[in-house]
């Protein structure tokens, strides 16, 4: 079945990359990598993950989404492997991986999932709903650069993302959840290259982060299911996005299973 209004919609973003081309226009505004940062906020390091031995094929097998937790927590060495492993910067430089935290001398363009002309659109933020180590409960933002979380608001939000984030049909999850992790876009990032593409490569993107967060939550015995079902504007104004530039496109809620 053919939906025209999807058809359509896709083949103009399409044609797009034929009919105008920004790379001539902008060369040296798309080779420079955009961060976001919060440099008047509260920062805290995570550790350097300590890597555990795990075999890619049980984990591909093992990978469900998952909707109902059981109590429990997660460890400082959970969290900080989960983001960096799903996002964080890496660099063929370094064969050890506390150097590649450590050292911001780094190069730039090469996270633990593929990006279109290495644009990194991609945010990603972390809502804290059961206190981890000295890392209370909270909204943070992870500075990728710094392999750091950057706190946005402190306080508990599970009942607002119960209440006013998650259509009905996903507010059952949040039962013993331990955390939620969003996904944004900064559109514009990608759009000074690619145009309207930007919009279906950040979803790609987003797709790609997202299956390292549920593989590696395999691995961290840790359940997890991604979710679409959220109204946009209650999440960007949880995280304190600005919608002119960035928008939520992607959630992941985690729980002990
Ligand atoms: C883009 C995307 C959005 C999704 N949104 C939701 C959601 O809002 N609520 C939900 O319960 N599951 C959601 N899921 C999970 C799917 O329902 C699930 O992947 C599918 O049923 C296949 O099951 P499995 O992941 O256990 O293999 C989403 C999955 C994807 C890829």
């Amino acid at each position: 079945m053919k939906n025209k209004t999807v058809f359509d919609f896709y083949k103009n973003i399409k044609d797009f990359k034929f009919k105008n081309s920004n790379m001539e226009k902008s060369l040296n505004l798309w080779r420079k990598i955009f961060f976001k940062e919060y440099p008047r906020f509260k920062e805290i390091l995570l550790p350097i993950p300590k890597v555990k031995r795990f075999d890619i094929f049980q984990s591909l097998l093992e990978r469900k989404s998952h909707r109902n937790f059981v109590n429990g927590s997660a460890s400082l060495n959970d969290l900080s492997l989960l983001l960096y492993f799903s996002c964080g910067i890496k660099s063929v430089e370094f064969s050890n991986i506390s150097e590649r935290v450590a050292n911001y001398n780094y190069f730039f363009n090469s996270r633990m999932y593929p990006s279109g002309g290495a644009r990194f659109p991609l945010e990603v933020y972390l809502v804290l709903f059961k206190k981890i180590d000295k890392i209370e409960c909270g909204v943070y933002h992870y500075n990728v650069k710094r392999h750091s979380l950057i706190k946005i608001k402190k306080g508990r939000f599970k009942k607002t993302i119960k209440d006013k984030i998650l259509l009905p049909v996903n507010k059952k999850m949040i039962k013993n959840s331990l955390f939620y992790i969003c996904v944004s876009s900064y559109f514009g990032r990608s759009f000074i290259k690619y145009g309207e593409l930007s919009l279906i490569l950040s979803l790609i993107e987003a797709g790609h982060l997202g299956q390292n967060l549920c593989l590696l939550s395999t691995v961290l015995n840790l359940g997890c299911c991604p979710i679409h079902g959220f109204y946009e504007d209650e999440v960007n104004k949880l995280l304190d996005l600005n919608s002119d530039v960035e928008e939520i496109i992607y959630s992941f809620i985690f729980g002990r299973v």
